[in-house]
Parts: structure tokens; C-alpha cells; sequence
């Protein structure tokens, strides 16, 4: 975009991590480094990104120079914003706004006392005040909407002379900026597979001429940032190795545990059901450790509880008593562990109401039970 335009401003709607593990938080550091590296002009505060507090967020945004704004997240008590509620950009003679809002019905993660602290105002009263103000100062102003489609063409509606509203929060992609009211609405998704272009020729004296718009995917066509991708891939082997210390002790803990459910490997199951082994052998589930693995995903304990079987049990994936390849999705993911063999029907059965704990709505949008089933039928 900037060898392609002289005048880029570069916006960011919120929830960019989320989590409450010491894992999950030095994934949002490499968020907030990376997001850094791409210099920001604007990053709206979503709930999510208080997950671990004012300070790690406020910390991060100074060290990595990323411009936090939000109108409506205030201190209870003394009525202060948070962070600047907007921000203005020049661009030669153009001047651009840039302005936060989140969506007030929205719940702050409730982990450490100072939430409680802080308050959502109501959004669209927020902009009806504070829009007029900015306009007086500004040729284009951008509302960076952290409340989903719905409330954004809402606020599009009720609260006039907003030129562009990026939306946030919900998932749901728009393939061009769609009109309501005034403004132009951006809606460019979610997890990063998506970046929203607007191109816009702005005079100070005529304001918005012509626009024009798209998605770009984030696919294989984008090359990577070397700096940003040797990041992620150290943080994959960061959570690859907290994930071998953790079952080190889980290692000492089964030791003192013996004679509870175990998963017992395919190989096991192989012994009397060599047929159905073949069979499962050549499903996409037996490679599913795999397509982790192509895009440097195999730490990342968040894809790899889908992508294998057993995750988290000591006798499961990368657990210390895990007795042979518990990598992608293997008979006990679906049938549950060997240990609870039964030949009563309901060990057959119960692996029919497995399917919906990885294929969610959102990993897996197409998914419908009868025919995923025959898909596997063995
Ligand atoms: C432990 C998680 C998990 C469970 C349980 C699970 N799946 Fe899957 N499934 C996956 C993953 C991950 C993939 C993608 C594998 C890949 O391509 O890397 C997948 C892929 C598939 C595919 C292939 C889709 C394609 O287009 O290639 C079908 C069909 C499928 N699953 C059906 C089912 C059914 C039916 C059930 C329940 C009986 C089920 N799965 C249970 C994780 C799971
Ligand atoms: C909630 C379970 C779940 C989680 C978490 C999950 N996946 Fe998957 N993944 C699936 C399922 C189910 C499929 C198969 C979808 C289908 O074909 O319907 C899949 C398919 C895939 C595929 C192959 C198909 C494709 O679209 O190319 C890749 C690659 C993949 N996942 C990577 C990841 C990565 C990387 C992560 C972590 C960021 C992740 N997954 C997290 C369940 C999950
Ligand atoms: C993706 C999930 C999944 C995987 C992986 C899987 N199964 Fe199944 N399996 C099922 C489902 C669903 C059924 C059908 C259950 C029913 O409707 O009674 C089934 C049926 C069976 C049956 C027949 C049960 C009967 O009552 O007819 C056997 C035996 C079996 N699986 C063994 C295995 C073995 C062994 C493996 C590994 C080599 C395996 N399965 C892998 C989901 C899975
Ligand atoms: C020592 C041999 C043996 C091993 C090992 C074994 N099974 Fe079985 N399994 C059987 C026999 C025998 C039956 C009943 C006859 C049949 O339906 O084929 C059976 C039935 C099943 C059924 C249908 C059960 C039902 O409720 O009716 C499933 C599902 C199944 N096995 C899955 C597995 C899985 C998964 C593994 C690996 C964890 C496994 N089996 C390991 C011998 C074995």
C-alpha cells in the first residue's frame, strides 16, 4: 500500500489478542511488537485488549509507539478517557480524525480490581457530542467502531457527517465499503485474514470526491515480513517448550496417579481393528498435526487442541505418559479413551456428539453432521 499510495493512514478496530494465560500474553506482546513494526496511526481499545490489565496495554502502546484511541472508555470517577478519544492526522493540506468508540454494552474482562474502575459510556450519545467538535477541526473524520456491523450503520444513521466507519468486534467481512447514511462502512473481518483497503480522494475545499474499495486477502500471495514472521515462529517454540515443561509436571503428578482413564494410541486400536485403521489413515483428520505444522502452528496450543488427540491429558498429545504418535485426529479423539472400550454400543455412539467440540462455527462453517459423517464413515 505505501510504495502503491503517498498517503496512507493505517487503522486497527480492536480485540488484536485476547486471553488470560501467561502464554496468551506473550502472544499479545508479539501482537503489540508486530502491530508496532507497522506503525499504527490509529488502534481502537476493544474490550479484549484490557484482558491483562490498563498498564499492559498502556505499557505496550508506549513502548511500540501504537496509537490507542477511545471516546467512551472512561475512569468512573474522574470521568477521564482512558486514552485519547481521537486522534488527527495531516496528510499535506488534508486533515484526518480518527475517533474511538466501543460498543457500551460490552462486559470488561473482570480479572484485576481496576475495571471496576472503569465505564463504557453510551456510544452513539459520545459521538453525537463529540463529532461535531472533531468536524470543525478536520476534512475527513474515520469512527473506528468497535461494535460490529448493526450498531456501526446505527451510529452511521443517528449521528451525522461521520465520513468512514471502520467496524470491529464481530465477525463478518463486507467485500467493498457499503453506504449508510453519510458514511462509508468498512467491514473487514476478523483473525487477521483480511485487510480492508478505502481509497479515497479528499480536497480540503470539496471534502470526499471519489472512492473506491476492497478486501485483500492475507493469503500465501502476501509475503510475510521477515521480522514479523521470525517473531511468531519464536513464539511458536516459546509455547512448544512452556507446553514440554508443563508436562514434565504433569510426568510427576500421573506417576502418583495410576489406574485412571488413559488414551492407549492408535496402534493400539490397530491391533484388533486393522481394516478401520487403514481406512481412518487416509482421512484429512490424520494429517491435521500437519497443517499445523506448514504454517509454523505446531506450538500454539490454541490450534493444536483441535489438530490432535488428547490435548491436555497427561496420557494425550505431548502429555508424559502419551504412549505413541497422539499427533492429528486419531480414533480416541472421537471415540474417547481406549480405556473405556466398551462393546454395549454407547463407545460407538458417543463419538457421533464429538464432532461439534472442533468443528465449530467458526473453524468449520460448512459443517453439517450428516454429511461430514459419511464423509468418514469406516
Ligand atoms: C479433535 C478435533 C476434531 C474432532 C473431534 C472431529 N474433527 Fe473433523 N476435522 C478436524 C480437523 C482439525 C480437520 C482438518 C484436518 C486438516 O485438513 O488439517 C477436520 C476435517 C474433517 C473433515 C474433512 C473436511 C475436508 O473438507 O477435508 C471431515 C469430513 C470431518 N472432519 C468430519 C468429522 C466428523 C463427522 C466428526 C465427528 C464424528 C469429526 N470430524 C470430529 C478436527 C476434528
Ligand atoms: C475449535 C477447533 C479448532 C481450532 C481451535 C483450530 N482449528 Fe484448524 N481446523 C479445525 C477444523 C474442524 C477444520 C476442518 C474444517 C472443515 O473442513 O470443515 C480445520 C482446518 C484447518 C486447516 C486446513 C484447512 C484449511 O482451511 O486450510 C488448517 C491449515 C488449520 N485448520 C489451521 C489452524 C490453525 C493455524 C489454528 C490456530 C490458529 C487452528 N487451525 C485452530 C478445527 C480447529
Ligand atoms: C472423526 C471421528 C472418528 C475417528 C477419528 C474415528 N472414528 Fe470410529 N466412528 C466414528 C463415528 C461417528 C462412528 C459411528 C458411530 C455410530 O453411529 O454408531 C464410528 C464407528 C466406528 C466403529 C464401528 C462401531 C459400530 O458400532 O459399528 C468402529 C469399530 C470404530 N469406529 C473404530 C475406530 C477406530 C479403530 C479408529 C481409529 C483407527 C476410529 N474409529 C476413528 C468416529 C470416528
Ligand atoms: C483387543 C482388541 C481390541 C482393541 C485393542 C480395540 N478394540 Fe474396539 N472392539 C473390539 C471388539 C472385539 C469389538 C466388538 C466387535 C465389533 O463390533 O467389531 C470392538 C468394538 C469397538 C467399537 C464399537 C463399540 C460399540 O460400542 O459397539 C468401537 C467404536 C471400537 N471398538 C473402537 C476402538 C478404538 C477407538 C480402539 C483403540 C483405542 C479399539 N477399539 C481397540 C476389539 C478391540
Amino acid at each position: 500500500m505505501r510504495t502503491n499510495y503517498e498517503n496512507v493512514l493505517l487503522v486497527d478496530a480492536g480485540d488484536a489478542y485476547q486471553g488470560r494465560t501467561e502464554e496468551q500474553k506473550r502472544k499479545s506482546e508479539v501482537i503489540l511488537r508486530s502491530m508496532g513494526l507497522m506503525g499504527y496511526d490509529a488502534f481502537c481499545v476493544g474490550e479484549s485488549e484490557l484482558s491483562f490489565g490498563t498498564e499492559f496495554l498502556l505499557d505496550a502502546a508506549r513502548e511500540e509507539k501504537l496509537p490507542l484511541v477511545c471516546a467512551n472508555l472512561v475512569y468512573n470517577k474522574s470521568g477521564k478517557t482512558l486514552v485519547q478519544p481521537y486522534v488527527i492526522k495531516k496528510f499535506g493540506k488534508v486533515k484526518v480524525a480518527v475517533i474511538g468508540l466501543l460498543d457500551d454494552v460490552l462486559v470488561l474482562p473482570k480479572a484485576q480490581a481496576e475495571y471496576d474502575s472503569l465505564v463504557i459510556l453510551g456510544a452513539i450519545e459520545t459521538a453525537q457530542q463529540l463529532v461535531p467538535q472533531v468536524r470543525k477541526k478536520a476534512d475527513v473524520v474515520v469512527v473506528l467502531s468497535h461494535m460490529g456491523f448493526a450498531k456501526s450503520s446505527k451510529l452511521a444513521t443517528d449521528v451525522p457527517d461521520i465520513d468512514v466507519i471502520v467496524t470491529g468486534h464481530n465477525p463478518g467481512v463486507s467485500m467493498e465499503a457499503r453506504k449508510e447514511g453519510d458514511a462509508l462502512v468498512m467491514m473487514s473481518g476478523t483473525r487477521g485474514q483480511y485487510v480492508g483497503c478505502l481509497v479515497l480522494n479528499v480536497s480540503p475545499e470539496a471534502g470526499i470526491g471519489s472512492h473506491d474499495s476492497k478486501l485483500v486477502p492475507l493469503d500465501g500471495r502476501i509475503r510475510k515480513h521477515d521480522l514479523v514472521e521470525s517473531l511468531s515462529n519464536e513464539y511458536n517454540e516459546l509455547e512448544k517448550k512452556l507446553r514440554a515443561e508443563k508436562v514434565s509436571r504433569q510426568k510427576e503428578e500421573s506417576l502418583a496417579r495410576t489406574g485412571s482413564d488413559q488414551y492407549l494410541s492408535a496402534e493400539t486400536c490397530k491391533r484388533c481393528h486393522e481394516e478401520v485403521f487403514q481406512k481412518v489413515a487416509r482421512m484429512t483428520h490424520a494429517t491435521a498435526f500437519q497443517s499445523l505444522e506448514k504454517s509454523n502452528s505446531d506450538g500454539l496450543s490454541e490450534c493444536v487442541i483441535c489438530h490432535t488427540t488428547g490435548m491436555g491429558n497427561p496420557s494425550g498429545f505431548g502429555g508424559a505418559s502419551s504412549p505413541g504418535d497422539m499427533k492429528g485426529v486419531q480414533c480416541e479423539a472421537c471415540h474417547g479413551m481406549g480405556s473405556r472400550h466398551t462393546r454395549d454400543g454407547t463407545y460407538g455412539k458417543a463419538a457421533q456428539s464429538s464432532c461439534v467440540g472442533c468443528h465449530t462455527e467458526d473453524r468449520s462453517p460448512e459443517f453439517s453432521l450428516q454429511a461430514y459423517l459419511k464423509r468418514i464413515a469406516h
